[in-house]
């Protein structure tokens, strides 16, 4: 068991100097945390001085100058900060660093235009770097290399070459606090990566041609990487090529011959439909998922729909439109381009109040193609309006299968 209270060694001369937290309930205040999470720092042994590497969030300042002082020594020997990316998750102890140092900061020219609306940083301590660009630090080399859109548009990752570290801020993190270990072989990497897929569907899935960009551009490099070290989560040295290839199957994600039904029910009409679309779409030889939207937050329904290869959402009206748990996956199925043209089944009960039409809008607005029929119940499903749970099942097992054929053939 590592004591995450100190700094510890990521090489001989990286230390990683972030911290836990474990008292937020939710990651920017959206996305639950019931692990916890962690802020990754590092601190780089360059020689006769030092190089920062990102920070941490404002509230756990005391934790992070303490092991930063223990690695340095006095900070005045800090020769450079490396601001990978400007939210405050990551630079909340920067503006102090900056004033307790005569370091520049390497940032991207985005982030040189960025950061003053974040921090007070004089510019004339900014430095800011071009993609690709090589900077000679002590007896170190680091090299930049943006990633713009993943997840901000001044996003940057910091190759330390001679240490052969990847410092890649946001991109490939995880939720779950620091526990067990450090690196993927030190900790539990399937409560990792469970987690990691979350963060990514979550924080970064919006952004998904730029994973694959970013991948494409990282992959040249990685023969001279040993350490992938995000700023969420673990770092991967076992197998630094598993954060970029679990990054892209999750932004180009392999669908299955699955149905995620997302639904909601007042008063248990809409789950005695619910259990006969299931067996409709079982009994066609699909794996179903139910889950509700009322218990089960939007962060994991979006993380278990990924590689669903159709999603079927089901609820009664509520003041004549859409009840509120509902409207939130919609929501952000629509903020996180998270439809993909995927086939949708809706299906909507009502007592004085239909509301199908605009439930099928919202759905298309989600990214979603919406399947026929719509299905309407009048409150408690009668015989008559179940048998409709059959021709959607059948509709919406043709659609998974048009889908699985097309990327087959793709
Ligand atoms: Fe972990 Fe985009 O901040």
């Amino acid at each position: 068991m590592r004591d995450f209270t100190r700094p510890l060694r990521v090489t001989d001369d990286v230390y990683w100097v972030g911290v836990n937290d474990r008292r937020k309930v939710r990651f920017e205040n959206m996305w639950p945390i019931p692990e916890g999470i962690s802020y990754n720092a590092y601190v780089i042994e360059a020689g006769a001085g030092f190089i920062a590497v990102d920070g941490v969030e404002e509230e756990y300042s005391d934790e992070y100058f303490s092991k930063l002082t223990e690695v340095v020594g006095d900070l005045s020997r800090i020769r450079l900060i490396v601001v990978n990316h400007l939210e405050p998750d990551h630079q909340g102890t920067l503006e102090e660093l900056v004033r307790r140092t005569r370091a520049p900061v390497a940032i991207s020219g985005i982030g040189a235009k960025m950061i003053n609306d974040f921090y007070d940083v004089p510019r004339d301590r900014l430095r800011p770097v071009s993609d690709g660009e090589v900077l000679e630090v002590g007896n170190k080399r680091l090299r930049f290399i943006f990633m713009p859109w993943l997840h901000w548009p001044e996003t940057m990752m910091t190759l330390d070459e001679t240490d052969g570290v990847l410092f890649t801020c946001d991109a490939f993190g995880s939720y779950r606090a620091l526990g067990e270990g450090l690196f993927d072989d030190e900790a539990p990497l399937d409560e990792y990566i469970r987690e990691a897929k979350r963060y990514y569907v979550n924080i970064v899935g919006k952004y998904a041609k730029n994973t694959l960009d970013a991948v494409r551009k990282l992959r040249p490099l990685m023969s001279s990487v040993k350490v992938v070290a995000p700023a969420h989560g673990i770092l991967y040295r076992s197998n630094p090529l598993l954060p970029l290839d679990l990054s892209e199957e999750w932004a180009l994600p392999r669908l299955e011959r699955e149905v995620t039904i997302v639904y909601i029910s007042m008063y248990g009409h809409t789950v005695k439909a619910l259990e006969r679309l299931k067996e409709g779409l079982r009994s066609r030889g699909l794996n179903v998922k139910a889950l509700d939207a009322a218990e089960v937050h939007t962060s994991y329904i979006l993380s278990e729909a990924n590689n669903s290869a159709g999603v079927i959402f089901m609820f009664p009206t509520y003041d004549a439109s859409i009840p509120m748990p509902l409207f939130e996956v919609l929501y952000t199925f629509q903020v996180k381009l998270f439809g993909r043209g995927r086939p949708a089944g809706v299906v909507t009960s009502y007592g004085w109040g239909p509301i199908a039409k605009i439930a099928a809008e919202q759905v298309q607005r989600s990214g979603f193609k919406v399947v026929e029929p719509l299905v309407t119940l009048r409150t408690r499903p009668r015989p008559e309006e179940l048998e409709k749970m059959e021709e959607l099942a059948s509709s919406m097992a043709k659609a998974v299968d048009e889908v699985m054929a097309s990327q087959r053939t793709a």
